[in-house]
């Protein structure tokens, strides 16, 4: 049985609630030729990034095991935090020279497929977009120049990695027999399976033209989804995610028995 402080994860999501906005970052160093792809994919992550919103009502009527008052509140902390991560590409994007989207395709069916849903899958669908969220930014961070671009993207990328431990958090205590942790198995693979074909579809193009081979980035994208996979069925099994150093809960209590 594994138990959580939740108590913990909403105090870091408040304490990340306190950082203030940068400014849209200055791009004179990112190549112009980078500059047409990197609106392509960041102007789409900030309409994914910017629909979360209806979850943090649903969440008061839920009935869920394993959770408490302090993680509906953290749930809503993280989808303000989404909303950040939304106003900073659409300052990343804006100062590259493009335009917001008023919606896309990929994200109009990953909120459809939600609302057919329930909550659970509905987290199960928010734990794949932390995947391949955290994958491409990772990505496309790593091969731009320093500066205030790839700092901004370092950081939603370490978010969303942090966001990837507390629904990953959520499903350890949430699973409770063989049969649950079944259907989750299946369902992840599929979930999972599905956006990660259309993050390679959607953004290959992209990492291809900043050097990323789309083949590394769907061979990342598969171990993180394994990983995922293992993370939630195995409390004993540590994700491979890229944590900065001092953030994020250290009084979570992992009591595997
Ligand atoms: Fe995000
Ligand atoms: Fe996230």
């Amino acid at each position: 049985m594994t138990t959580v402080s939740w108590a913990a994860w909403r105090r870091h999501f408040e304490d990340n609630a306190r950082r203030p906005m940068p400014p849209p970052p200055p791009v004179d160093a990112i190549a112009p030729r980078w500059r047409p792809a990197l609106i392509h994919s960041l102007a789409r992550f900030q309409v994914g990034e910017a629909g979360e919103g209806r979850i943090a009502h649903q969440i008061d009527r839920a009935r869920l095991d394993g959770v408490d008052a302090d993680y509906r509140a953290a749930l809503k902390l993280f989808v303000r935090e989404e909303g950040r991560h939304a106003r900073i590409l659409a300052g990343a994007v804006r100062a590259l020279g493009g335009q917001i989207l008023r919606g896309h395709w990929s994200e109009r069916l990953f909120v459809r497929g939600r609302r057919l849903a329930g909550v659970r899958l509905k987290l199960l669908a928010l734990l794949a977009a932390e995947v391949v969220g955290i994958e491409f930014y990772r990505r496309a961070a790593c091969r731009l120049p320093p500066g205030e671009l790839r700092a901004q993207l370092e950081e939603i990328h370490a978010d969303e990695a942090m966001h990837l431990e507390f629904h990953v958090d959520f499903f350890r205590v949430h699973l409770r027999g063989p049969g649950q942790r079944l259907c989750f198995a299946i369902g992840w693979w599929l979930v999972a399976g599905v956006a990660s074909t259309l993050v390679v579809l959607d953004h290959g193009a992209t990492l291809r033209a900043l050097g990323v081979p789309t083949h590394d980035f769907a061979r990342g994208l598969l171990a993180r989804v394994a990983s995922t996979a293992r993370a939630a069925l195995e409390p004993d099994h540590a994700l491979a995610v890229t944590r900065r150093a001092g953030q994020g809960p250290t009084t979570i209590l992992r009591d595997a028995a």
